[in-house]
């Protein structure tokens, strides 16, 4: 038994390996669900076609290794690559509804029975000798196939021939072994986790990678810091590489937690870092190296970590770690980024208590000098942030004066004024009035002299990113009728991040004053006089309803990137005013919102709007939306 194991090199490991994680990357999870929407396929429908997939993958997880009897194990390997790789053709063709549930629930029956039975009898193809190194070395060229750049950025068709040409690699690799060995038990340090405690890792893990992957990649904003060209694809793919060969190193060396707790540390870095746009960069490093740490233990852990004593018994665990941590995990991560569009810090918090820190204590208490590792590289880790933290401040002052030469370039000047006119109604809609030491610091002044549009002095205090993007990219979007032609171009390249970058940094006056001013503010009595519920209603459709009804098109299409998504009216959703509110307040106060918007939020004001119509607009809505309750 040892001789053939011995003349086992591992190649067929690897390959199979990187075949299966590179498809359902880059397929399953990616080109699959662009594919739908290019058919035309959204929201509850698209729902319900991941839901047929995951369907199938947990179905087939937990009764494949029940069912052992019907082929090898080598059988049932073909059997999954040839069906994932005929799923994978299947999408070519012009789907429908049924026939999309159809084939994504293939899919997920193909990689049920692929992970499921390979995890299950890994040691019979990575060989005796060093297997972990073997598994470390397929997930990451896994990895690197998915972020080579003219796949990653290639049409989702491609893509999908791409997926069953590496089936195909899958099954080549299975050719030529019959029964596969079975494998001895092998000891590694630290395996003395519980299987129901490292099945609550896996799942955790899982889930805050989905749930930071489907934020970045549904994010504009943020994909241009992770994603988006092969300099980024090529570092992603690279870091991807060396942390998932390192992972096979560490679980050899240190054991299965050392490896878990440094995954969760590093993907719970990335979510929080995700928080804050200006740390993108910085999440983009810890991200993939958190993901590869785990995805080589989420392979290896069935037949090379966990201690197992029968095939059965591994193929059961298999099951049950890629139903419940694989699929279910990845399900609530990807809800979690599509409702959310943030992974809260008190998931990551509470998953760092249930799961972690317990076993941080046992290692920190059995293993000293371990210990006095991982403080150390925190404590690196800190550091390095705040070197990073200071570059960036470097890097975004001159992005603010590159941001400032677009502004110059595209001719914004010609529409827009940057002088807020002192005891003038500019004061009140467009922002405080900045000092002479202000003005005078900019080089050279843009005051302007033309208004087509808003004065923008002080835009960065009254407009969030989220909203100044949507608006660049389609201003009547977001401001019915706009003349203002879409800058969308920009963001082919820097210069749109650049340009938001500059215009957020439009602010400095007395904001305190200004806001003291803005509650000051009350509907007019000659406003009052003449409002109209009727018109108020159209009105809502015509400014709000691209982010406050449920299929607006602003909030469908910068979803993710909401700081909160805005409340559904047309759903009938109530929202907080005090209950101690008159009626009269309560309009006066959602007037107060209409027309200034909710600072620090992507609530925009709506100033240009007159009084009459900002006070139709607030009277149909506390008519008919908002109640003086205290719970949503
Ligand atoms: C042809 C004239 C024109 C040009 C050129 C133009 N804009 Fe505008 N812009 C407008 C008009 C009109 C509005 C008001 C309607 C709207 O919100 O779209 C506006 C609105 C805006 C707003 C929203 C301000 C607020 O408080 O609501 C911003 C920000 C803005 N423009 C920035 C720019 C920048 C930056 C450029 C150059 C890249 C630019 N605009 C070029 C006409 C123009
Ligand atoms: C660009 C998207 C956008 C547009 C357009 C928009 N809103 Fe909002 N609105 C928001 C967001 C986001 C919030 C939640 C802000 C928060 O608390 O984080 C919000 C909150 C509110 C609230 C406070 C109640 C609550 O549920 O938090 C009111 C009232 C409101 N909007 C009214 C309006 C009206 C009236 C219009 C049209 C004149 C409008 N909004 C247009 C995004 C938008």
């Amino acid at each position: 038994m040892l001789r053939g194991d011995a003349r086992n090199s591992g190649w067929q490991g690897v390959v199979l390996v990187a075949a299966t994680y590179a498809y359902f990357l880059i397929f399953a999870q990616f080109a699959f669900v662009h594919r739908l929407a290019s058919l035309g396929l959204v929201d509850a429908y698209l729902k319900a076609v991941m839901a047929a997939m995951a369907i199938g993958g947990i179905m087939v997880s937990l009764i494949a290794p029940r069912v052992k009897m019907w082929a090898s194990p080598a059988a049932r390997l073909r059997t999954g690559m040839i069906g994932s790789g005929a799923a994978a053709l299947a999408t070519l063709l012009p789907l429908g509804l049924a026939s999309s549930l159809f084939v994504s629930f293939l899919i997920g029956v193909g990689l049920g029975l692929l992970t499921v039975t390979l995890a299950t009898d890994l040691r019979a193809w990575t060989g005796a000798r060093n297997p972990l190194f073997k598994v470390g070395l397929g997930t990451g060229i896994g990895y690197l196939i998915c972020n080579f750049p003219p796949l990653f950025t290639a049409a989702p068709t491609i893509q999908a021939v791409a997926a069953a040409g590496l089936c195909v690699a899958g099954v080549i690799a299975t050719m030529g072994r019959g029964q596969p060995m079975p494998a001895p038990a092998m000891a590694f340090p630290n395996t003395e986790i519980s299987f129901v405690r490292a099945l609550a890792c896996f799942t955790a893990l899982v889930w805050l990678d989905s749930a930071a992957f489907f934020i970045i990649q549904s994010s504009p904003a943020l994909k241009a810091g992770t994603w988006a060209g092969s300099v980024h694809l090529w570092t992603n793919g690279l870091l991807h590489f060396s942390a998932a060969v390192g992972s096979a190193r560490f679980l050899r060396r240190r054991g299965v937690s050392f490896v878990l707790i440094g995954a969760f540390t590093m993907l719970g870095v990335a979510c929080l870092l995700l928080l804050d746009p200006s740390r993108i960069v910085l999440a983009s490093v810890f991200y993939p190296v958190g993901v590869s740490l785990y995805s080589v233990a989420l392979v290896a852990y069935p037949s090379l970590i966990a201690p197992a004593s029968s095939a059965a018994e591994r193929g059961r665990k298999a099951g049950w770690i890629y139903a419940v941590a694989g699929w279910c995990g990845s399900a609530l991560g990807i809800g979690m980024g599509q409702n959310m569009g943030h992974v809260p810090p008190v998931f990551v918090g509470g998953a760092a208590c249930v799961i972690v820190i317990p076993m941080l204590v046992k290692a920190v208490l059995s293993r000293r000098r371990e210990a006095l590792a991982t403080a150390l590289v925190l404590v690196a880790a800190l550091g390095a942030d705040r070197i990073v933290v200071a570059g960036h401040g470097a890097n975004e002052r001159s992005q603010i004066e590159r941001g400032r030469q677009v502004y110059i370039s595209e001719g914004c000047i010609s529409c827009h004024s940057q002088y807020v006119r002192p005891n003038s109604p500019d004061e009140l809609m467009w922002g405080p009035v900045e000092s002479v030491e202000e003005i005078q610091r900019q080089n050279p002044p843009l005051i302007g002299n033309r208004r087509q549009g808003p004065d923008l002095a002080e835009v960065g205090s009254r407009r969030s990113a989220l909203w100044l993007m949507a608006h660049f990219y389609n201003p009547a979007e977001v401001s019915s009728r706009s003349i203002m032609p879409s800058f969308a171009f920009l963001f082919r390249d820097e210069r749109g991040d650049d340009l938001l970058a500059y215009l957020e940094s439009l602010k400095g006056g007395d904001t305190a004053a200004h806001l003291k001013a803005e509650q000051a503010w009350h509907l007019p009595a000659a406003a009052q006089a003449v409002v109209n519920a009727e018109q108020g209603a159209a009105l809502f459709q015509t400014y709000c309803g691209t982010c406050h009804n449920g299929d607006g098109r602003t909030r469908s299409v910068w979803r993710a990137s909401f700081k909160r998504l805005p409340t559904n009216f047309a759903g009938g959703r109530l929202f907080d005013l005090p209950s101690s509110d008159s009626g009269e307040q309560r309009m006066n106060r959602i007037a107060q919102i209409t027309k200034f918007g909710i600072a620090g939020t992507d609530m925009p004001g709506h100033e240009y709007l007159p009084d009459e119509e900002i006070a139709s607009i607030s009277l149909w809505l506390s008519q008919n939306i908002a109640q003086p309750v205290g719970n949503r």
